[in-house]
C-alpha cells in the first residue's frame, strides 16, 4: 500500500512552519553540495536525509532577532557576551537541571573543534582515547589524526537497542595508557540516551582510573517522549571536576552554519589548559558574532519552536516505523531514545552495504548517512535524518520501497 493511503494522525495546532521545502542547491549547504559531488549534478527530486542539519525553515524568532541585531550592530571581531553566557546558563538549568557558573563556559567554533582541542590538550601522542562504537565519525579523526591510539569499546547490540559492555570498558579504562574518553551523550548513531546508572558507572570507572571525560552533549535537547537526558557533569562534583562538556544550540535550532558552541569546564586547571591549547593551536579561535547572538535568542525565545520540532520528528519516526514494519519486516529500526537520527539495520535484506548506498543514491536520489562511516559495526545500516518536512519522509519511503522491491525481486 502507498504511504499516502495509510492513515496518519495529523499533528494539529502547529504554530510554526515545518512543511515548506527549501531547496538548498547552490547556496553553500555542505549537505547538499556533498550530493552534487557524489552524483555530479543536483537531481531535481533529490531528498537529503544525510548530514545532521534540519531541512526546516528557521524559527522566526531567530530570523527576526538576527535582523534586529544587524540593524543596530557592526560585524567586528566577537567575544562572548554576558547575555550569551547567561542565556546558556539559564537553558542548562531550566531544560537540564544543571546549575553552572558562567565562568565555566569557553566558546568554541564547534563541538568537533571542542573535542579536537581536548584530545590535544589532555593527551600525548601514543596515548589511548576511548570511543564507544559505532560512533559519530569525526571522533575517530580526533584520535587518529593526532596520532593517539584508538581504544574501542564496542557497544553490544541487543535486538533493537545497544548496551555498554562494562567489562570491556573497565578493562580498557584500567590500561594506564588510556587517558581520555569521548562520551557521546545522547549517542549518535545508536540513538541511546544513557541512563543515570550507566553514566554513574562510566564516571566511577573513569575517576578510579584517571581517565578524563569529554562529554559531547550536542544532541541533548532532542530526546524522545519518555526519556530524559542527564548532563554527565551534573551527576556529582567529582565527575564535574573530571569532565569537559561540549554542547551547542546548533542541532537543536539548526544553527550549525553560525559556528558557535560551548565547552563547559568546571575545573579551573582543565579550563586553563583547554584555553591555552585553543590559543596555541588555532592562534586565536573566534566565535561568530551572529552565532553568539543566534544562540542567545534561541536559548531565550525558542522553547515553543523546540517542542513543536520534536513533535514533527516523532511523527516522522512513527511513519517510518509503521511503513517499514508493514512492507519490509526484515528491516530493523533501532529504538530512538534521543537525537533526530534514526538508525536502521538493512542487513537482513542481504544487499552489500556499498551496493545499497549506490542503489539508493543513483536509482532513488535518496541520500542517507551510510552506516559504515560510523565504524565497522555500522555496516549495512542507514542513518535517517528525521528533521525534515513530512512529505520528504513519505516520498522517501515510496522510493525506498520501489528500489528495494526491484532488487529483491531480481534475486528471487
Ligand atoms: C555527536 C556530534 N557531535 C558533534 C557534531 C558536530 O558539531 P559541530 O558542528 O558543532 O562541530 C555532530 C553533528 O552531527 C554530532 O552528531
Amino acid at each position: 500500500m502507498s504511504v499516502r493511503r495509510m492513515k496518519w494522525k495529523c499533528i494539529s495546532g502547529m504554530k510554526y512552519d515545518f512543511e515548506t521545502v527549501i531547496r538548498r542547491e547552490n547556496v553553500g549547504s555542505g549537505k547538499w553540495n556533498e550530493i552534487k559531488d557524489t552524483l555530479g549534478f543536483f537531481p531535481k527530486n533529490v531528498i537529503p536525509f544525510s548530514v545532521a542539519d534540519m531541512e526546516f525553515v528557521e524559527a522566526p524568532e531567530i530570523v527576526e532577532g538576527l535582523k534586529q541585531f544587524l540593524d543596530k550592530s557592526v560585524l567586528g571581531y566577537a567575544q562572548p557576551t554576558i547575555a550569551f553566557k547567561e542565556a546558556a546558563k539559564s537553558w542548562l538549568s531550566r531544560r537540564h537541571g544543571w546549575e553552572i557558573d558562567t565562568e565555566w563556559i569557553r566558546d568554541t567554533p564547534g563541538v568537533i573543534n571542542g573535542f579536537f582541542t581536548a584530545v590535544k590538550a589532555f593527551t600525548q601522542e601514543g596515548e589511548g582515547v576511548m570511543l564507544m562504537t559505532p560512533v559519530y565519525y569525526p571522533m575517530y579523526a580526533a584520535v587518529t589524526r593526532h596520532n593517539r591510539v584508538l581504544v574501542e569499546n564496542k557497544l553490544i547490540r541487543m535486538g533493537d537497542t545497544y548496551e555498554i559492555d562494562f567489562t570491556d570498558f573497565e578493562t580498557k579504562a584500567k590500561d594506564p595508557n588510556t587517558k581520555l574518553l569521548i562520551l557521546c551523550s545522547p549517542h549518535n548513531p545508536s540513538g541511546r540516551v544513557w541512563r543515570r546508572e550507566e553514566l554513574e558507572r562510566i564516571g566511577r570507572i573513569c575517576l578510579e582510573n584517571h581517565v578524563l571525560v569529554v562529554s559531547d552533549e550536542i544532541h541533548f535537547d532532542i530526546v524522545s517522549p519518555g526519556y530524559k537526558h542527564i548532563p554527565f557533569a551534573s551527576l556529582s562534583p567529582e565527575f564535574a571536576m573530571n569532565t569537559i562538556t561540549c554542547t551547542a544550540p546548533s542541532k537543536t535550532f539548526n544553527l550549525a552554519g553560525l559556528q558557535t558552541a560551548l565547552a563547559i569546564i568546571p575545573n579551573p586547571e582543565l579550563r586553563q589548559k583547554f584555553y591555552e591549547e585553543q590559543q596555541k593551536d588555532d592562534g586565536n579561535p573566534k566565535c561568530n558574532i551572529l552565532g553568539l547572538e543566534g544562540c542567545r535568542i534561541a536559548y531565550t525565545k525558542c522553547e515553543e519552536w523546540l517542542e513543536q520540532v520534536k513533535a514533527v520528528i516523532e511523527h516522522n519516526r512513527q511513519i517510518i516505523i509503521t511503513f517499514l514494519a508493514r512492507e519490509f519486516p526484515q528491516i530493523q529500526v533501532m529504538k530512538l531514545e534521543g537525537t533526530y537520527l534514526l538508525w536502521i539495520d538493512f542487513n537482513a535484506l542481504g544487499i552489500e552495504c556499498h551496493e545499497l548506498a549506490h542503489l539508493l543514491r543513483e536509482k532513488a536520489h535518496l541520500f542517507f548517512d551510510e552506516g559504515y562511516i560510523f565504524g565497522e559495526d555500522g555496516a549495512g545500516f542507514e542513518r535517517w535524518n528525521l528533521a525534515c518536512p513530512t512529505k520528504y519522509v513519505e516520498e522517501g519511503l515510496e522510493r525506498l520501497k520501489m528500489v528495494l522491491n526491484s532488487v529483491l525481486k531480481k534475486g528471487e
